[in-house]
C-alpha cells in the first residue's frame, strides 16, 4: 500500500481562513484578539518559530506584542514582563518560547502566566483540567494532531494509538487528549519512551502511530502495520550541504519506506508543523472570546 499524504499546510490554511473570518466578526464587536510572545536568546529553531508566529498573527488580523530578549535576561526582568502581560487587557494569550536559557527556570516562568492567558496549555492548572476532561487551553501541537486526524476522516473511537515520546509538550498531552471520553478521542493509548524495551512490539499493534521522540528514523517500516496511520511530529535538522541553509528538516519517521506500508502519513515539513501555529492562533481567539464573556 502507498500512503495518502496528509497535507498539513492545506488543513492549516483552511482553519486559518475560518479564524480570519471569525476575527473579522470579533473586530466588528470591538474585540481584537492579542498574543504576547516572549523569546529569550538566539536558538535558531526558536527564532524561526517565533518569526512564523508573528507572520501568522498578522495574516489573520491578530494584535501581536513581540518581545525578543537577550540570552542574558535576568529572572526578574522576565518575570516582570510576564506580569505586565498578565495585566494587559490587549493581550489574551501569552507564549514564552521554550527552551529557555539554562539560568532561567521554565517551571517557574510557566507557572507565572495567568492560566486564563496560557494559550500553550502548559500551566499546571490547565494540564490538570485537560487530564480530568474540563474545558481548558489545550497544547497547540497535540491539538493540531487531533485536527489533522479528524479532518482526514480517521476514526479514533476504539482505535489503538501508540505515542512514541513522553514530553510535556507533545507525548503526554496528546496521549491524554486521545484517551478522553469525547468526540475525536476515545482511543486506547499506549505510550512508549526511551526506556521502552522493543518499541516495535507496540507500534506493530497500532492503528495510529504518533512519533514524537525527537530522533530521525525512530520509526522504521518494520515497526509499522500495513494500513496504519502515521503522524510524524519530529523536526530534526540534519546537515545538507546542497541546501542554502546548510541543513534540511527530517521527521522521526523513515518516510520513504514507511509510506509504502501506511494508509495515511504526514510529511516533514508540511505535516504537523503548520498546525502548531494555527492552533496557537485558535487558542488566542478563544482567549479573547472568553475574556469578553463570549465563550
Ligand atoms: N517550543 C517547541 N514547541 C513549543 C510550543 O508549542 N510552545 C512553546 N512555548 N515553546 C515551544
Amino acid at each position: 500500500m502507498t500512503a495518502k499524504i496528509i497535507d498539513g499546510k492545506q488543513i492549516a490554511r483552511d482553519i486559518r481562513e475560518e479564524l480570519r473570518r471569525e476575527v473579522a466578526g470579533l473586530k466588528q464587536k470591538g474585540i481584537v484578539p492579542g498574543l504576547g510572545v516572549i523569546l529569550v536568546g538566539e536558538d535558531p529553531a526558536s527564532k524561526s518559530y517565533v518569526t512564523a508566529k508573528e507572520k501568522a498573527c498578522e495574516e489573520i488580523g491578530l494584535y501581536s506584542d513581540d518581545n525578543r530578549l537577550p540570552a542574558s535576561t535576568s529572572r526578574n526582568d522576565l518575570m516582570a514582563l510576564v506580569q505586565k502581560m498578565n495585566g494587559d487587557p490587549k493581550i489574551h494569550g501569552i507564549l514564552v518560547q521554550l527552551p529557555l536559557p539554562k539560568h532561567l527556570n521554565e517551571v517557574e516562568v510557566l507557572r507565572a502566566i495567568d492560566p486564563k492567558k496560557d494559550v500553550d496549555g502548559f500551566h499546571p492548572v490547565n494540564v490538570g483540567k485537560m487530564v480530568v476532561g474540563e474545558k481548558s487551553f489545550l497544547p497547540c501541537t497535540p491539538r493540531g494532531i487531533v485536527q489533522l486526524l479528524a479532518r482526514s476522516g480517521v476514526k479514533l473511537d476504539g482505535a489503538h494509538v501508540v505515542v512514541v515520546g513522553r514530553s510535556n509538550i507533545v507525548g503526554k498531552p496528546v496521549a491524554n487528549m486521545l484517551l478522553q471520553k469525547k468526540e475525536n478521542a476515545n482511543a486506547t493509548v499506549t505510550i512508549c519512551h526511551t526506556r521502552t524495551r522493543d518499541i516495535g512490539r507496540f507500534t506493530r499493534q497500532a492503528d495510529v502511530i504518533i512519533a514524537a521522540a525527537g530522533r530521525p528514523k525512530t520509526i522504521t517500516a518494520d515497526m509499522v502495520r500495513e494500513g496504519a496511520v502515521v503522524i510524524d511530529v519530529g523536526v530534526n535538522r540534519i546537515e545538507d550541504k546542497t541546501k542554502k541553509a546548510g541543513f534540511r528538516l527530517v521527521g522521526d519517521v523513515d518516510f520513504d519506506a514507511v509510506k509504502e506500508k501506511a494508509s495515511l502519513i504526514t510529511p516533514v515539513p508540511g505535516g504537523v508543523g503548520p498546525m502548531t501555529i494555527t492552533m496557537l492562533l485558535y487558542n488566542t481567539v478563544e482567549g479573547a472570546k472568553m475574556a469578553a464573556g463570549l465563550a
